[in-house]
């Protein structure tokens, strides 16, 4: 299909944390090969690989040090080559992960310009200025860092002396690039091609909405409590600047001109919808993440506005919504799901509060939540071990934490490890299958239950669940490709229709405290059993109808049973 990234159901692999072939407690190429016919049985139509480049892995490998070559540890260019190719001969297409708002401080770039003087060519990749204050002992101005901390540093020049500084957006180990310098431009032109060339077929884009710098590099607003403010969202200096819009015209040109044409998905976190479709404009990028999933609590109100709202802003640029429920960066959906609902901004400090925690329940609603994902229209993309039902590691040890974000907070914030643990493929043996010689992060030893052998012969697992999802969504063209209409219902109760030539598939998703009528028709999958025919709560179906046959979807009973 053409336009395959429309309705493609992408799997994310963490490569340092999916299959371990060498034995030496982090994922790599050789353990990704050997698991490839796993995910083409899953029946994903893509993998999305985090950064493999050779890096410091200051920040998980978005610290890159050279966006040509492969980690070591991760494996070599010829491998990376071979597995693009057995990928694709499984039918499976392969998304890298392109890093441009940053390098890491050990690419050659940044060590050139180190050793350069100020205002040098070198120097220009990057945003280095003179502090403030005497001897410019201040930072430039008072931007934060996004993991905390100061967004400069600053260096120490080469004749032993403190000297300029330079701005970095995250960890100190990844120097912002300057993109008004053209040598930024063409240089990643140039890389997007080296790996094209080689067959990969598309790229999530790396914090897609900073790049652009308002070059007076001017101070953020302070509130009366000292925090800064934010300006409005069209003259933020340094996210979401309107001259990004024209980098991603020139990477889409380049990706136009394959004969088979190659994609973009954006990370682009940008709070109002419709900032979003300017992204997604047709000669922009193909498609960009709808977050909005990964914010609202388990609760019918949240997740109806955010599906109404991911959907209409896309449908005005004929854009497909790109779902997402977890990834690297967020606290797994099976602990979203499974706690008490409480008042919670994106990225608000309690994101990683977990009281009350009920896991079975998370599970419950994880498996419903599924069947929501995957019933929606567009593209959704799967987050390794997902299709497992993990649940967050809220109790690695400090002293193995390696998210910048822990270490720069001062451990006030945990951080992302807890989402990354490596994943369970067998019931036994020191890494549960992972990797004969122990993990780079410890694996709960509940885990043996969650193994990918221990669900892979159970039709009703998680991961049973998962394939017969995919199966049928990849049949149903109401389901692939139909669009969706919203159908009355209880307000705990989330229902829409998918039409399609053959029939509709009606989505209902049961987040009330009662059972709820299904429609008539057949059932194409359930999350949970249905006692009487009727759907329980915390469950959802998938009910194939005539098209009028959608009868009422009340309530059937007060209480849950
Ligand atoms: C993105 C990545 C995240 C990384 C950050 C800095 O948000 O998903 O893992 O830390 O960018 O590159």
């Amino acid at each position: 299909m053409a336009e395959w990234w429309r309705t493609a159901v992408v799997y994310q692999v963490y490569i340092r944390s999916f299959a371990d072939g060498n034995a030496d407690g982090t994922g790599d190429l050789t353990g990704l090969r050997a698991r490839l016919p796993y995910l083409a049985d899953l029946g994903v139509d893509a993998i999305w690989i985090n950064p493999w480049y050779p890096s410091p892995l200051r920040d998980g490998g978005y610290d890159v040090a050279d966006y040509r070559d492969i980690h070591p540890v991760f494996g070599t260019l010829a491998e990376a080559e071979a597995m693009i190719t057995q990928a694709h001969d499984l039918g499976l297409r392969v998304i890298a992960d392109i890093v441009p708002n940053h390098t890491s401080s050990e690419h050659a770039w940044f060590i050139e310009a180190l050793a350069a003087p100020a205002d040098s060519p070198q120097r220009a990749r990057y945003w280095f200025r003179n502090g403030r204050g005497r001897d410019g002992a201040l930072p430039p101005n008072n931007w934060r860092s996004t993991f905390g901390g100061s967004a400069w540093t600053r260096v120490t020049e080469p004749d032993g002396r403190p000297g300029q500084w330079y701005l970095h957006l995250f960890d100190e180990s990844q120097p912002d690039l300057n993109w008004s310098n053209p040598e930024v431009v063409a240089e990643f032109l140039d890389m997007l091609r080296f790996w094209f060339d080689r067959g990969i077929d598309g790229f999530r884009i790396d914090v897609g909405h900073g790049l652009v710098k308002d070059p007076a590099l001017p101070d953020l607003g302070i509130d009366a409590e000292g925090l800064l403010l934010e300006p409005a969202p069209d003259d933020h200096p340094h996210w979401d600047r309107p001259g990004v819009h024209e980098i991603y015209r020139g990477w889409r040109a380049l990706a136009d001109s394959y004969p088979e044409p190659r994609m973009f998905v954006g990370e682009v976190w940008v709070d109002d919808p419709a900032r979003l479709t300017l992204y997604l404009r047709p000669d922009e990028l193909h498609t960009s993440f709808a977050f909005e999933l990964v914010d609202p609590d388990w609760d019918a109100a949240g997740l109806r506005s955010a599906i109404t709202s991911a959907t209409e802003a896309a449908a005005l640029v004929a854009a497909p919504v790109t779902w997402v429920l977890s990834n690297h960066d967020i606290p797994r959906h099976v602990s979203r799901f499974g706690r008490p609902p409480r008042r919670r901004e994106r990225w608000s400090a309690d994101r990683y509060e977990f009281t009350g925690l009920d896991l079975d329940l998370g599970r419950t609603r994880a498996r419903a939540a599924a069947l929501l994902l995957l019933g929606l229209p567009g593209s959704a993309y799967l987050y390794q071990g997902e299709e497992l039902g993990l649940e967050e590691v809220t109790d690695i040890p400090d002293h193995l934490r390696d998210d910048p974000v822990f270490h720069r907070s001062g451990g006030s914030e945990v951080g992302r490890d807890g989402c990354r643990v490596p994943l369970p493929w067998e019931p036994t043996g020191e890494s549960f299958g992972f990797g004969a010689d122990g993990a780079w992060l410890p694996q709960p030893t509940s885990w043996s239950r969650l193994s990918v052998a221990t669900q892979q012969h159970d039709p009703d697992s998680m991961l049973g669940l998962y394939r017969r999802a995919l199966a049928i969504r990849h049949r149903e063209p109401a389901l692939l490709a139909g669009p969706m209409t919203w159908q009355d219902s209880p307000p705990e109760v989330l229902r829409f229709v998918r039409s399609g030539p053959d029939g509709d598939v009606v989505v209902v998703v049961n987040l009330s405290r009662h059972r709820v009528r299904l429609p008539v028709g057949e059932v194409l999958l359930a999350s949970s059993a249905l006692p009487h025919g009727e759907l329980p709560p915390d469950a959802a179906a998938w009910v194939r109808t005539t098209s009028e046959a959608s009868s009422s979807p009340g309530i059937v009973q007060s209480s849950s049973g």
